[in-house]
């Protein structure tokens, strides 16, 4: 089985929906894993902080095993390997930019605001 197809079962096991998320590995054969759970936790902080549109999940292996930080994209998987905190961010800006924004709600007076 490829490594994108492991990842698509690997996702949808756990529910995760299409919304655009960054996928980090913090399995221990392709980095040390306080280095790969360091960029995980930084990573989610960014995400959390340019408006939460892109989530970021951890997996325990994305099946390179080498040259770690290993993350991917989804739901369009791309691999990218030596991740680094600038690198992960510029991941999780450009996933965002994929996500439409919400229509502005219309006030009780029917006017948006
Ligand atoms: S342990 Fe990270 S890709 Fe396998």
């Amino acid at each position: 089985m490829g490594k994108k197809r492991k990842l698509r079962k690997n996702l949808h096991k756990r529910e995760i929906d299409d919304q655009p998320a960054l996928v980090i590995c913090v399995g221990k054969s392709c980095a040390p894993r306080e280095v790969s759970r360091l960029l995980a936790d930084q990573t989610r902080a960014y995400a959390a902080a340019t408006g939460g549109k892109v989530r970021v999940a951890l997996v325990g292996c994305l099946h390179i095993c080498k040259k770690g930080p290993l993350a991917a994209t989804w739901p369009d998987i791309e691999f990218y390997k030596k991740v680094d905190l600038a690198r992960a961010c510029r991941l999780v800006d450009e996933l965002a930019a994929t996500v439409p924004d919400l229509p502005l709600q219309a006030g009780p007076s029917g006017h948006s605001p």
